[in-house]
């Protein structure tokens, strides 16, 4: 058997996020076609990327991994699961599910934004690796006023808790400069809290508005989500948005 080959049933729960049983049922129920043929047997043998299997007429484009787009809102914590908190995965509608998802990267419990949720390890790993130099952009809301200086300090690459060393990162300080933009090119932990506090100051609100070249979709309510197109996803792995 190739290695492309695959269950029809599988194939039918992964596209449509329904269970292996209620695949089974379209199935029995004759509503799925491959190539115009109905479908008899569940663990009959498709090739996903050349077959052309319809479930009740429609055809299913084989998508082998989803990226999704989610507003976190305060108060949910990036995890697949959690006894105590809300995660990040309960906050995806059931349709679009699928096994193996997890958030590509941690955001605080108190942090909103942009979180991208995949089931693509291989993607994650890229988008996450300080190499990859992958910007991930932010605005605060500081305690006190961002001084010039304190952008000079974060440029140039500091050490946070007098042992962590970090790449250069930029500070933008606006017409308020108790609100600021920051950009990052890694994610360590509480990073922002921690260079804030390196430089005297606290950060009060933060926000992920943008990752790579792709900025959160401002008509995404906090906790809603949506997938993110291939284009989209093309510009995520570079630029700036
Ligand atoms: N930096 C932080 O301090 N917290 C986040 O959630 C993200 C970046």
């Amino acid at each position: 058997m190739s290695e492309k080959l695959m269950r029809l049933d599988k194939f039918l729960s992964g596209q449509l996020a329904v269970s292996r049983s209620d695949a089974k049922e379209l199935i029995k129920k004759r509503f799925v076609t491959v190539n115009g043929e109905t479908a008899k047997l569940y663990d009959m043998k498709i090739d996903p990327a050349a077959d052309s299997v319809c479930s009740e007429g429609v055809r299913l484009t084989y998508r082998e991994h989803v990226y999704i787009m989610l507003n976190k809102p305060a108060g949910v914590i990036c995890a697949t699961r959690d006894r105590l908190s809300e995660t990040v995965l309960e906050l995806i509608p059931e349709e679009m599910r699928r096994k193996d998802l997890f958030p590509a990267g941690r955001l605080d419990k108190d942090t909103e934004g942009f979180v991208l949720i995949t089931d693509d390890g291989e993607f994650a790993h890229n988008i996450l690796s300080p190499k990859k130099h992958v910007e991930k952009r932010y605005f605060a809301v500081l305690e006190d006023p961002a001084r010039k200086e304190d952008a000079e300090t974060f440029a140039s690459g500091m050490v946070i808790d007098g042992e962590e060393k970090c790449l250069p990162a930029e500070l933008e300080i606006t017409e308020n400069p108790k609100e600021v933009y920051i950009t990052l090119r890694e994610g360590k932990y509480h990073q922002i809290k921690r260079m804030a506090e390196t430089v005297g100051n606290r950060v009060l609100y933060l926000k992920r508005i943008s990752i790579g070249g792709l900025a959160l979709d401002e008509s995404l309510k906090e906790g809603e989500c949506r997938e993110i197109s291939p284009v989209e996803l093309e510009m995520l792995k570079k630029g700036r948005a």
